[in-house]
């Protein structure tokens, strides 16, 4: 039985189908559904623009209101066991990621839906002011879709309102009143972004860089061509939206089955 696992055994004749298969899963965390067009947000006429953030199937809806710098925001995803966890939406005014950020994490509280600010230090948060104002604050649960939602008012921290850290997160539990810690898979430690709140005005014409700063390639949400190589092309599923459900229901299973089928075929031939 030394060296019986699948897992070792499939490099020594893996097909090029199963590679590429394997690519793509790999791939698959990076683009989650398209979900800003089909989420039911409460006053939704507050917000000009939606982002479907590249990890954790979330979506940010906002506006950005030049004249006093301020930003009505709506952060929509799911904490990944239900109504029982929390989801987070910061700005991190002094580095790229989570410690720094000046996080609002919303979650159940002794049975009601809350919305709390954290200034980020460590892995065990602290509930604590944060070093802009916030106001409008209100969050729910829409048991419809699984979605837990942040909205509120911001006054942008100072700088470039274009280039701001944005970091998100989701958590499957609360304990006594504490978020606990999120997983640490690529999907949660990749959850975080330059946001651009200028392009959501209508000036920039391009929103969509903003999505990519394209820093690590695992989680880059590029279309599928220039992702997949070259030699089959006719195992790509079509571009960007057969890539952007991988992992997810139907065609998550599909190619779960696809795969679970080649390593089959495999030991048949082995
Ligand atoms: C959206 O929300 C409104 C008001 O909360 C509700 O009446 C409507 O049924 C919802 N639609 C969907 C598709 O969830
Ligand atoms: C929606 O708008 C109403 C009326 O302005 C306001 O009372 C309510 O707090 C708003 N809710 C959210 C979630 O923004
Ligand atoms: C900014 O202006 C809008 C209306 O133009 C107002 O609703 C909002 O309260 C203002 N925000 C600040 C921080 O003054
Ligand atoms: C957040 O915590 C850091 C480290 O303790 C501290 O330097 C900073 O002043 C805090 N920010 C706010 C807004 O309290």
């Amino acid at each position: 039985m030394a060296s019986s696992s699948p897992l070792q055994l499939l490099p020594r004749g893996l097909p090029a189908a199963a590679l590429l298969l394997l690519l793509l899963l790999v791939l698959a965390p990076a683009a989650d559904a398209l979900a800003c067009s089909s989420q039911n947000i409460t006053n939704s006429t507050l917000y000009s623009t939606c982002l479907d953030l590249p990890t954790l199937s979330a979506s940010l809806h906002f506006s950005y209101d030049r004249a006093n710098s301020s930003a009505a925001v709506a952060f929509v995803a799911a904490p990944p066991k239900g109504e029982d966890g929390w989801v987070a939406w910061a700005l991190n005014p002094t580095a790229t990621g989570m410690f720094g950020a000046q996080a609002l994490i919303a979650f159940r509280d002794a049975g009601v839906m809350t919305v709390k600010t954290y200034n980020i230090t460590s892995t065990t948060v602290r509930e604590s002011p944060i070093s802009f104002e916030t106001w409008d604050r209100a969050t729910e649960y829409n048991s419809a879709d699984g979605t837990m939602r942040i909205y509120a008012k911001i006054k942008v921290p100072a700088g470039d309102p274009a280039k701001l850290n944005q970091v998100w997160q989701v958590g499957s539990s609360v304990t006594n009143s504490v978020p606990d810690a999120h997983a640490m898979a690529a999907e949660n430690l990749g959850a975080k972004r330059t946001l651009d709140l200028v392009a959501g005005t209508g000036r920039s014409p391009a929103p969509a860089p903003t999505l990519v700063p394209a820093p690590v390639p695992t989680l880059v949400p590029a279309p599928a061509p220039t992702l997949v190589p070259a030699p089959a092309p006719t195992l790509v599923p079509d571009p960007p939206s057969g890539v952007s459900r991988i992992g997810e229901g139907s065609n998550g299973a599909f190619l779960v089955l696809s795969f679970a089928f080649l390593v089959s075929s495999f030991f048949g031939f082995y």
